[in-house]
């Protein structure tokens, strides 16, 4: 049963045809204090409308996206002798003071602009049921308020049932309202989140991450069959999901933060990492803790993150790992890398029964250090043999000899750290494809480069593995923050890391959904981005953007009026402007919400992991 705020009534004025929202409503109530703390953007008014009969009532749902109050008096633009325009303006505020809950004046009223939400009550014989739209509401008619429970009921009731749903955030206007969305369907038909600088973006990442995890984590009595299970890979430009994520790389039933390179971490980690003993780690916290970007909120509780790394660093169960490509065989280089071109000369069955041996021979002999001067060797006896005759046959050899060089320098690194540290390509997408667990993969580098091509060839790799496979589960979801460094706009003729992730986050973002692949971006430059990314997402989250070119692309890309960003001027941080095709109960209706503060969950887990590690003191010290 739907049920209204009592003793408020607004009437329905005008109806104008929207090219957006297909109609724009405009709704005037009584003005009254206690009106103006209930109407506010985001609430949801029942106007009866032209499909209504003597059997049944059928009222359109309309949802408020701005208001104003206005006094007669007044009007819209203050004109005339000032004097007076001072004098009624004194007299106004009169009249807004004085009508706390009953209107006595007539010059004052509370102007609401409202959309469609595209749903109707129908009410007969005392019961009632949502459904689609039949018709248009009727100018003249009264537009009553839905109440909280009511609110809350129609937000959520398009979900569907059955599949892992999390509240993301609660009604700015009336926080008891809690706004529900479809976690795959986020995920699979990607999503976005907008705003300036400090709005409150990469916070909101961990938000979503940490209710994902929840959802698809959330403990349920064996299910028959197994229930999907995510994967979030969260590609961490600024270094700060060590910090944003702490808890659920610590809890996660599967977690990594892989770092790509050596320069990204303190010496002192490096060096326990090489060699694990109890000195070394004590230094390699203390490193962690000193050189780790926090919020500013955090950075009290700086030392205290020592509890989360002890748990990522201890070596039994390492959780960070730094990124080792797994090098190629002797045989395997030579077979990859020795590509003739032209005439070998005479010498040309000789020389390649040469190599047909070493690749034999060699094939499964590791490249290493000890190993490595084998293979030059082997090239040089090649040059010194009399065989290569030929300027091609030559030059073969020459190309084989730079790339075992690149090679050396690309697998061979003079660090060696514990196997427990390290990670490979091939270890990582085997963990994205286990379908027995959720898990958090954060992947930091301090070269912009090396991330932008780490994205591009796990991404390509793991669409290729889907795309032959055939396979969907686990569902995998690749979060770029800072996304104008990863889907920048084109440039002619560039061929760089921006030009080789582009194209395999579009090619993600176009293709990956039907093979369980989903794309999550966030960024303050619209603008930056390449514009055939914007129409991708299915779900965007939008907080304030001051340039109206930003506002506008958003606007065109989801399909609705740029005006409706006119209430993000008023959100604080913490508040998103949510709107969806998929994944929320409305569909293509923006929702004003309030999300919750990132750092505050962060502070929970701290606090339990350092009561826990007291406890474990104390029981030592009770033992001895
Ligand atoms: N929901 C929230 N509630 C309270 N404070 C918040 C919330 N979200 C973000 N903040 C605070 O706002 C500040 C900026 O947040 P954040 O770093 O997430 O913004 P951003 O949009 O990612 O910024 P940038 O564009 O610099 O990456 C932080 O200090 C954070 O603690
Ligand atoms: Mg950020």
């Amino acid at each position: 049963m739907i049920t209204f705020v009592t003793g408020l009534e607004g009437t329905l004025i005008r109806i104008q045809e929207d090219p957006e929202a297909r109609y724009e409503f405009e709704i005037w109530f009584d003005y009254t204090r206690q009106a103006m703390n209930l109407i506010r953007e985001g609430a949801l008014l029942a106007v009866p409308n032209f499909a209504s009969n003597h059997a049944e009532s059928h009222r359109s749902i309309l949802e408020v996206v701005s208001i104003l109050p206005i006094h007669y008096a007044l009007g819209d633009n203050p004109q005339g002798y000032p004097g007076f325009v001072v004098e009624a303006a004194r007299s106004a505020v009169r009249d807004w003071e004085e009508q706390e809950s009953e209107p006595t004046e007539d010059v004052t009223k509370i102007r609401c602009i409202a959309i469609p939400t595209n749903l109707e009550i129908v009410e007969r014989d005392g019961q009632s049921h949502l459904q689609e739209e039949s018709n248009l509401p009727m100018v003249g008619a009264r537009a009553l308020l839905l109440d909280t429970p009511s609110t809350e009921y129609v937000l959520n009731s398009g979900l569907p049932q059955g599949v892992p749903t999390f509240t993301v955030g609660n009604l700015v206007r009336d926080p008891l309202v809690g706004v529900k969305v479809s976690a795959e369907d986020l995920l699979r038909t990607h999503f976005a989140i907008f705003g300036f600088t400090g709005a409150g973006k990469s916070n909101l990442v961990s938000t979503l991450v940490d209710k994902v995890l929840n959802a698809f984590c959330a403990e349920e009595p064996l299910q028959e069959p197994p229930r999907e299970q995510v994967k979030i890979v969260l590609f961490d430009l600024m270094g700060e999901y060590s910090v944003l994520l702490a808890d659920w790389l610590v809890k996660s039933p599967d977690a990594c933060l892989l770092v790509l390179t050596e320069e990204t971490l303190p010496e002192d980690v490096l060096q326990f990492m090489e060699q694990p003993t109890n000195e070394a780690f004590s230094k390699a916290l203390t490193a962690l803790a000193q050189t780790t970007l926090y919020p500013r909120a955090l950075i009290g509780r700086r030392s205290d993150f020592r509890f989360a790394w002890r748990r990522l660093l201890n070596p039994k169960s390492a959780r960070v790992h730094l990124y080792r490509e797994k090098p190629p065989t002797l045989g395997k280089l030579v077979e990859r890398y020795w590509n003739p071109r032209g005439t070998l000369g005479k010498n040309d069955p000789k020389i390649r029964q040469e190599v047909r041996n070493w690749i034999a021979t060699e094939d499964n002999t590791p490249f290493d250090e000890g190993s490595a001067p084998k293979l030059f060797e082997w090239i040089e006896s090649m040059f010194d043999s009399g065989l290569l005759s030929t300027n091609d046959a030559r030059e073969s050899f020459q190309s084989l000899r730079d790339a075992a060089d690149d090679a050396f320098r690309r697998y061979i690194s003079p660090r060696h750290v514990h196997d427990a540290f390290q990670m490979t390509l091939g270890e990582l997408v085997g963990r994205l494809n286990d379908p027995h667990s959720s898990g958090l993969y954060v992947v930091q580098s301090h070269d912009p480069d090396r991330l932008r091509d780490f994205a591009a060839m796990l991404g390509e790799v793991m669409f290729e593995n889907r795309r032959k496979s055939g396979k969907i589960n686990p569902l995998v979801v690749f979060v770029f923050d800072e996304a104008d460094e990863f889907i920048p706009q084109r440039r002619e003729g560039a061929d760089d890391s921006y030009g080789r992730s582009r194209f395999v986050v579009m090619t993600l973002a176009r293709r990956g959904r039907k093979f369980g692949l989903g794309v999550g971006i966030a960024t303050q430059r619209v603008r930056y981005l390449d514009t055939s990314i914007m129409a991708q997402p299915h779900t965007y989250f939008v907080s304030k953007m001051p340039r109206q070119s930003d506002r506008q692309a958003i606007a065109e890309a989801f399909g609705i009026s740029e005006e409706l960003f006119g209430q993000t001027f008023k959100f604080k941080k913490g508040d998103w402007l949510l709107m969806s095709h998929d994944a929320i109960g409305l569909e293509a209706v923006p929702v004003p919400i309030h999300c919750e503060d990132a750092n505050r969950r962060v502070e929970a887990f701290l606090d339990h992991l350092k009561a826990e590690w007291q406890r474990s003191r104390e029981m030592v010290r009770t033992r001895e």
